[in-house]
């Protein structure tokens, strides 16, 4: 197996970081697709954390490549401050790390763009992480975006943003902000784009490249796939395709080049952001959950919403995925409860629904029906394989199998990366 694609499959925060970290042992090119600044991949070894919004993980594997891809929403101050941060770790990044001239740039008119937005849609609210994320894909689609290959042309570069402050000036002004200063972030972007030079590549042919010299690969999906853009829940989602439908677009390689991919499940729901969640639990469930789980956004810092492990939910973005295998993260934080909940289906107006619904007025309404399991009260923290844990443990792990009709692959019990078992190996 050469090509690896990991995907989440709920709505972000399912532990993907983790998960990279230990599979990018197995592969050579790391490629992070989607997203922006937005996530917070996570990853704990030696004692030590790491937080990487933007650089996938992999570069955390002295030895090993890593690609921002053209479908990346790039922000040049999180990336030379990721920079900064590895190399003061003694992490090299020069030769290794690459970032594609094809991915649009996010400016500080973007972030502000998007607590304006934010604003203009008051209770309606879509929760965003302020990052910029999905003006800078809207200018993108808007065709007025500028991209890491523009800021290496300084004219090019003036022109560009003085149509962007054309464009964006009069809101700002009638809200309170200043105009866009152009002179001072050409300076500043120019500069960015100095440093960028080592790093600047086209990237797809370096995919293809170790692609046919049989290297392996692994694209590294962030957010989850209820927050796609087109599969998700519209419109509380972020900007772009965060799931296998964002490979082929963000990197050039055709999906069928794809030879697996592991979808990401988190063994209970969490939504940071607005939006319906039909498995929430406000109360001492949530709660255990949350303080158990650590539900605390690595970006923004903002509690997590948490609640029951949703099928409904994960058998639509595990098909939508194509999802060949499981990870299960976080079982430990299951451990204490009585009993533990799985929606297998929703009530919605007397009937029962096993598809996921597009309207979010019927998801906000919807009941969701429960399958029952013991719980356990042992710690199962430091278990290394199946035969560690209680049976009610394992058998919750069969019957979600057989439930989704999909094999688990990996369970994460911990942060760090022996608290793992690999089933498949
Ligand atoms: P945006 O991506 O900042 O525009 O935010 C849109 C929605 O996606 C909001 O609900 C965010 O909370 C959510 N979101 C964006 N990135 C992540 C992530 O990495 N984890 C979880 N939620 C995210």
């Amino acid at each position: 197996m050469t090509v690896e694609c990991v995907v989440g499959l709920q709505w972000g925060d399912e532990g993907k970081g983790k998960i990279v970290d230990a599979l990018a042992e197995k592969f050579e090119l790391i490629v992070r697709f989607a997203g922006g600044a937005n996530a917070g991949h996570t990853v704990v070894f030696d004692g030590q954390q790491f937080i990487l919004h933007l650089i996938p993980t992999g570069i955390l594997h002295p030895g090993k490549s890593c690609i921002i891809a053209n479908g990346v929403a790039f922000d040049p101050e999180t990336f030379f401050l990721e920079v900064k941060g590895l190399h003061a770790s003694g992490y090299e990044t020069e030769g290794r790390l690459f970032v594609s001239d094809r991915a649009h740039v996010v400016f500080p008119y973007h972030k502000r763009l998007d607590l304006l937005r934010e604003k203009a849609r008051g209770a309606g609210k879509i929760g965003t992480t302020a990052r910029g994320i999905g003006p800078c894909y809207a200018d993108k689609a808007s065709r007025i975006g500028v991209r890491v290959c523009d800021l290496v042309e300084p004219e090019t570069l003036r022109h560009m943003l003085s149509q962007n402050a054309a464009q964006k000036n009069d809101l700002f002004t009638s809200q309170g902000f200043a105009a866009i200063d152009e002179p001072s972030l050409l300076e500043k972007f120019a500069d960015f784009g100095k440093r960028l030079k080592p790093y600047m590549r086209e990237t797809r042919p370096l995919i293809a490249d170790a692609l046919n010299e049989g290297r392996s690969v692994l694209f590294e999906g962030a957010q989850g796939a209820l927050l796609d853009i087109d599969h998700g829940t519209y419109p509380y989602v972020t900007s772009s395709n965060t799931g296998l439908d964002g490979v082929s677009s963000s990197t050039g390689v055709p999906l069928r080049k794809v030879d697996r991919v592991s979808g990401v499940v988190k063994s209970y729901c969490t939504r940071v952001g607005d939006g319906p969640f039909p498995t929430e639990q406000p109360g001492p469930i949530g709660e255990h959950l949350q303080q158990k789980g650590g539900e605390f956004g690595a970006t923004t810092g903002r509690p997590r919403r948490c609640g029951w492990l949703d099928l409904v939910a994960v058998r639509y973005t595990a098909a939508i995925n194509g999802v060949d295998a499981l990870t299960l993260t976080k079982l430990d934080v299951l451990g204490g409860l009585e009993e533990i909940r799985v929606a297998t289906s929703y009530e919605c107006g007397g009937r029962e629904i096993t598809e996921f619904p597009a309207s979010l007025e019927v998801l906000s309404t919807v009941k969701p029906k429960y399958e029952v399991f013991d719980g356990w009260q042992d710690d199962i923290t430091g278990a290394r394989e199946l035969g560690d844990l209680p049976g009610s443990t394992v058998k919750y792990l069969r019957a979600l199998e057989e439930m989704l009709g999909i094999p688990i692959a990996v369970v994460s019990l911990g942060s760090s990366r022996e608290q793992t078992i690999y089933l498949d190996s």
